[in-house]
């Protein structure tokens, strides 16, 4: 049933053309003052091919972060090769947006200038992105608030406006960190048929982190599995579930094989 991809003998395949990230050994040591440094992420290949949905579990401290750091181009690595379009990462890039598990929306800005932020910082806020900004917002249901400040909003709603930030910019890449952590169950599951529906219709390629196996499952088109640090990559699982995915695909067989193997996985793998 599960059809699994060694990431690691994979490094042997030739990039095809539709691959959009291509990581190969990709390590990185965090310099520390004793000298030995920390080792957070340790020879890590793989590709991501266009319009993919990515999902990356693993236990706490494994390096999930610091790989979606590096990504954005926030962080350097220690060695190995990351690249974009074929073109090493090596700075922030309009091209890939990020949301973080806490919506960092700046609480002196109303939504609307929150969301249009970076244009700003970029001195390219035109009629077109003010357009975009209005109709994504309507698109996540926040139609209306845009002169509301972040105060005003519910933690859902901020996470909403913190993701239309990023989409905004229309980058080929999104990158979420547990975007959705910090939320209620059944806002959880609103925001991840959101995330699909917006992935669905823009086809963009998104990196996911979770700690939810279940939340990893119902969005990926392949989940990452990641050992403890030293972050490697254990297995890549296929997810061969039809799209669209619906909540009630949760309580199939199918689904549950999924996710009981991959919790072995990472039971595997020491404490989840
Ligand atoms: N700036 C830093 N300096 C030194 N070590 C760091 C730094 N940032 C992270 N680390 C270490 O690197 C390892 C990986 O951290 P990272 O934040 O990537 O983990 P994570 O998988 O995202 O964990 P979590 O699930 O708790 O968010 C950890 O051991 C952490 O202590
Ligand atoms: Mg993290």
């Amino acid at each position: 049933m599960t059809a699994m991809t060694n990431p690691q003998t994979d490094t042997a395949t030739p990039a095809t053309p539709d691959v959009l990230i291509s990581s190969r050994h990709l390590t990185k040591i965090y310099p520390t003052r004793d000298g030995r440094g920390v080792r957070a992420l340790d020879d890590v290949s793989f590709d991501v091919r266009d319009g993919e949905f990515i999902s990356i579990v693993g236990r706490s401290g494994c390096g999930k972060s610091t790989l979606l750091k590096i990504l954005s181009g926030l962080l350097d690595h220690t060695r190995g090769d990351i690249t974009l379009n074929g073109r090493p990462i090596d700075g922030p890039d309009p091209d890939i947006g990020v949301v973080f598990q806490s919506p960092t929306l700046l609480p002196w800005l109303t939504i609307t200038q929150n969301v249009l932020f970076p244009n700003k910082i970029r001195r390219n806020i035109t009629p077109a992105v003010r357009e975009r900004a209005q109709s994504l917002l309507a698109t996540v249901g926040l139609d209306g608030f845009g002169d509301r400040y972040p105060k005003e909003l519910s933690g859902g709603m901020q996470q909403r406006a913190g993701i239309v930030r990023a989409l905004v910019q229309d980058p080929e890449l999104l990158l979420m960190d547990e975007p959705f952590g910090a939320l209620d169950a059944m806002t959880r599951e609103q925001m991840n048929l959101e995330v699909l529906r917006i992935w669905e219709e823009s086809r963009k390629t998104i990196i996911f982190v979770t700690h939810s196996i279940v939340e990893s499952v119902f969005l990926s088109d392949r989940v990452f599995v990641m050992t403890p640090r030293p972050g490697r990559l254990a297995e890549v699982v296929d997810i061969d579930l039809p799209r669209p995915r619906t909540l009630d695909m949760i309580n199939s067989d199918a689904f549950g094989s999924y996710s009981g193997w991959i919790r072995k996985l990472l039971e595997a793998e020491g404490d989840f």
